[in-house]
Parts: C-alpha cells; structure tokens; sequence
C-alpha cells in the first residue's frame, strides 16, 4: 500500500521521525503494539521499522529511524526522504504483541529499540494496566522522544539511563530482574548486546521463558561469501542445492518447499528452522550467541551452511 509522509521531524541526534498517512487521508489498517511495518524503500531495499504511536491512532502511522553507520543503504535512504513523497509499505505485522494476562509489564528499551516499546507504554498506559519503562541511550541528546515521555500520561513510569551520565546512573538490570515478581512479563528491544545482556539477567534471576519477550531493532547480517551446500529434508529424505548466490529460503522455495517469512534480514525470527544434522554458519541477529552455538536451529532467509551438507526438520 502506498502511503504519504507528512511530516519528517528529528526525534533526536541521527533519529529522524516520519508519520505516514494515506494519501487521500483514510483510515489506516489497524495495528496493535510492537508491530513493524516494511518499508520498501525508493532505492529497491526493504527494511522494518516497528510503529511508536498510539496503536488507537487510525490515521497515522509514526516511524523512527536511526542513521546507522554501518548502514547498508536503508537508513541513508530513509534519512534522505522528505514530508510531502510517497512511499511503499505492507500492512502491520506483529511480531512482538503484548501479552495481555500480564499483572505487570517491565518494558527495557536499548537505542533505538524504543520504537515498538513506546506503542507497548501508550497501550497499556491507555488499559490502566501497571507497567515501567527502562529507556538506554549513550546521552540525552541521542535519546529519541524525550520530549513526548516528558509530557505523557504515563510519564512518571518512565526512568531514563545515559551511558554517559556522571552521577553513575545507569539501570541495575540484574537487580531490576531480580525484583519482579513472577507474574510479570519482560519486553525488551535494543541492539543484540543490549538484549543479550537482559535475556541473561533473566535467566540468573529464574525468569519464566514465556514470560521473556524480545526484538532487535535492526540487522545488518552478513551476506555471501559462503559456498555451494545442500540441504536435506528429514520427511522425504530429498537433497537440494543450495548455490553461493542463493539463499535456502530461495533454494527451498524453488524446489516447492515454502517457509514462512517476514523481514529476510535474519531479525524476526518467523523462518526459524530446526537442524537435526549439520553446522550452521549462523548469519542473524535474532539468536542469542548460546542459542547459536547449540546448532539446532538456524534463520534460513540469511544463514548458510559450515557443513557440506545440514539436516533440517522440514
Ligand atoms: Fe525474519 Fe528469517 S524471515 S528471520
């Protein structure tokens, strides 16, 4: 669907924020917290940006991009988009949907990661639902919405940390994660550091897996550079070629067999796959560095093989 930007403002240093509209100013299709939209973007490239307004909001839809570094051409792009054109976008997907039997809701936010976490905060602000909001940046100047958590209704459930702080104010996640209670439920997204370091403090601190919920905010997987493998499928016992230029996904695809799959990017975690043999040469940025090295399971879209050949239970 086509949508229009109809304002492009500085959220904070390198974050640009864009709201989007229908173009004949129609009601959007609905979306609900932490869902991401994919922008496909003037040069070809198709990136995710999860939406940080008020899910109630039925006319907008609010991104924020970093200008990253590292960037492989999205947020470039993105960057050099102006109010007024027009730009490409899938309905809402929802990756990382709250979970609405939570008697509490501790939402960790790392970067630019605080995208979908700002929907989650007005949505369960919205239901009178009790919540906190842990928010890290390197410095106030990169902190994106200060001004809108200043001003909302929620405001005195936010706590802002500054890698750059002299007091020394930085967030205690081990105490933090420690101190909840076990009906709470745990939403974080930011860099893989970031998560990787709260996915561990949740284990020290006995948390519930099904209460532990996460999203990176962005990838830049590797890509190439591997060879030619094959992948089996353990149902049928088929081999098929997998050629340096392809991905298994494509590979897969071609030989009839479908996995589902949403960003291609190695970040949703929706083409997850089983391996029953074989090593993977792990590409992604959805799981965790213990996760990877137990080499069952991999993200097809963009990991490739070690092994000459890996099992999959497909
Ligand atoms: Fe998102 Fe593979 S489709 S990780």
């Amino acid at each position: 669907m086509q949508v229009r930007i109809s304002r492009k403002f500085a959220a904070a240093t390198d974050i640009f924020a864009f709201e989007l509209v229908h173009p004949d100013g129609a009601p959007l299709p609905a979306f609900s917290a932490g869902a991401h939209i994919d922008v496909t973007l003037p040069n070809g490239l198709v990136r995710q940006y999860s939406l940080c307004n008020d899910p109630l909001d039925t006319h907008r839809y609010v991104i924020a991009v970093l200008r990253d570094a590292n960037s492989r051409g999205g947020s470039i792009a993105m960057h050099a988009l102006e109010a007024g054109g027009l730009l490409e976008i899938s309905e809402p997907k929802n990756h990382f949907p709250l979970h609405g039997e939570a008697r509490h809701s501790l939402l960790l936010a790392g970067g630019i990661g605080v995208t979908p976490i700002m929907s989650m905060a007005e949505t369960l602000s919205c239901a009178g639902a009790s919540f906190e909001m842990h928010y890290c940046t390197r410095s106030a100047a990169r902190t994106a919405f200060r001004d809108r958590l200043a001003d909302a209704r929620f405001a005195q459930s936010v706590h802002l940390y500054f890698d750059d702080a002299q007091d020394g104010g930085r967030l205690q996640l081990d105490a933090l994660l420690a101190r909840a209670s076990r009906d709470t439920h745990l939403y974080v997204c930011g860099p893989s550091g970031f998560i990787a370091a709260a996915m561990e403090a949740a284990k020290a601190a006995g948390w519930d897996d099904a209460n532990v919920h996460r999203e990176f905010f962005a990838a830049a997987p590797a890509q190439g550079g591997a060879g030619a493998f094959q992948v089996k499928l353990s149902s049928t016992g088929r081999v098929i070629d997998v050629a340096p230029d392809v991905t298994v996904i494509a590979a897969l695809a071609q030989a009839g067999v479908e996995v589902p799959t949403s960003c291609e990017q190695g970040v949703c975690g929706t083409c997850l796959t089983r391996v029953l043999s074989g090593e993977p040469d792990h590409r992604d940025v959805y799981l965790l560095d213990e996760e990877k090295s137990a080499n069952d399971r991999f993200l097809p879209c963009c990991s490739r093989s070690k092994s000459p050949m890996l099992v999959l239970d497909l």
